[in-house]
């Protein structure tokens, strides 16, 4: 037997009914915030991400997917939506002059560790915001990762931490500042955070490990180097938040693995998923959109890491998702399998939300009941020699015993089923 990729997800059928639940309910609010769909190829030139997302981060160093074409183009499986959804609204004249709220979902793959939380494809929705340089549109973007969690239930399951990494000069000044400090301390740094000191000193902040936290205890603070149009624009956030009501908490070390990122950056945490806590993150990458050839537009946004919310959404509601079927109809006589199909496809035309699943394989009617019964079906509609000859319904309740079983005409039966 073949089996999967390692990190690549199977979903299976229990599962995606929850996932299914769960992408419904979050694109039900992004839409609702007027954000607009759009969709994104899952293969780009490489070029993109690697000035993008940035060469010395861990993504493009080491973990992006990446393939010769046959004409020689190097291309890579998508790590993430941000760049490409610039590089997509910049293509086809979006940002010129006008303001853009975008929505996209699907896989995204990245060659890391796979654990719990954490695969080499995983699925995210991200929303993202053109042509806006306020703070009212960040805390929107926050609101909007608000509903959501308010939408699932699972508000009291995350928190927020937020920070400004203050203008591209005031990240670079503090890069600066950093590396002086650290360098000489190299030695007692982590492996991780000795290559990092090279390539993206800032990562550094993000270490697990003790000893390298000890050492930044004394290290310059980015909140000493962050500017003053920064701060004002962080001050603004913050006073939108609690307009908003929505609780966070500042962490200084908070700078992300991507380089695209000026002034607001966010994490939506959880405890409950081990390590990995970050369900949700973004911030504003004011310069993308000129670092990949367009004009200078602010920017904003988040992605939603979809595998951790649906874990979450798991933990929240161990049993919330119903089964695979609304309605199961029963066969009583091989005869009449005929006519059950033209009784499933008229229901099926009739009741197009409902999920109506067909008994198969034969079998007496205890053995059907119990089927339906498994299938999470609220209602099983025999079809007996009589409903076949006279085109109408019998229904048999399965959750409510107190109703029975009822003989309806087909229209009055469709009515039934429609009330649930
Ligand atoms: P990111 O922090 O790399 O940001 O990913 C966003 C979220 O995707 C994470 O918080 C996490 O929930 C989920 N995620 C990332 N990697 C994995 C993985 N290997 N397995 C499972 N889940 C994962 C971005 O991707 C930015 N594009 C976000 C953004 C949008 N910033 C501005 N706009």
């Amino acid at each position: 037997m073949v089996k999967a990729v390692r990190g690549m997800r199977d979903i299976l059928p229990e599962q995606a009914r929850r996932w299914d639940l769960v992408e419904q309910k979050l694109t039900e609010v992004i839409r609702g915030h007027a954000y607009e769909a759009i969709r994104l190829p899952l293969l780009e030139f490489t070029e993109l991400f690697a000035r993008g997302v940035g060469e010395a981060t861990d993504i493009v160093e080491k973990e992006m997917y990446t393939l010769a074409d046959r004409d020689g183009d190097s291309l890579s499986l998508r790590p993430e939506g941000t760049a490409s959804s610039v590089r997509m609204l910049q293509e086809h004249g979006y940002l010129y002059n006008q303001t853009q709220r975008v929505f996209y979902a699907g896989p995204m793959f990245r060659y890391e560790k796979p654990q719990k939380g954490r695969y080499r494809q995983f699925y995210q929705i991200g929303a993202e915001a053109y042509g806006l340089a306020g703070p009212d549109i960040d805390a929107e973007l926050i609101g909007l990762g608000w509903a959501c969690w308010q939408a699932l239930g699972i508000e009291s399951m995350v928190r927020l931490e937020i920070n400004t990494l203050g203008s591209a000069d005031a990240r670079k000044q503090y890069r600066n500042a950093l590396v002086s400090y650290l360098s000489p301390l190299k030695d007692q740094l982590d492996e991780d955070s000795r290559r990092r000191l090279a390539t993206n000193p800032m990562r550094i902040l993000d270490s697990k490990n003790p000893e390298t936290q000890q050492l930044l205890k004394d290290a310059p603070k980015l909140p000493d180097f962050v500017d003053g149009q920064s701060i004002e624009h962080y001050d603004g956030l913050k006073g939108f938040l609690q307009d908003l009501g929505i609780p966070f908490r500042e962490n200084p070390n908070l700078v992300r693995g991507l380089d695209y990122y000026t002034h607001t950056v966010f994490e939506w945490i959880t405890d409950d998923l081990g390590s990995q806590g970050a369900v949700c993150a973004g911030g504003r990458y004011d310069g993308l959109v000129e670092r990949l050839g367009g004009r200078a537009t602010p920017a904003v946004g988040f992605a939603i890491g979809l595998d951790r919310v649906v874990l979450l959404h798991e933990l929240a509601h161990e049993r919330a998702v119903e089964g695979a079927a609304d309605v199961y109809v029963c066969v009583l006589d091989q005869q009449l399998n005929g006519a059950a199909m033209q009784t499933t496809q008229a229901l099926r035309m009739a009741l197009p939300s409902q999920r109506i699943r067909l008994h198969m394989g034969g079998g007496n009617l205890k053995k059907q009941l119990k089927k339906a019964d498994a299938s999470g079906a609220q209602v099983a509609v025999l079809v007996d020699q009589q409903s076949a000859d006279d085109g109408g319904l019998t229904l048999k309740h399965l959750r409510d015993a107190a109703l029975g079983q009822e003989s309806l005409s087909f229209d009055a039966g469709v009515d039934r089923l429609r009330q649930g």
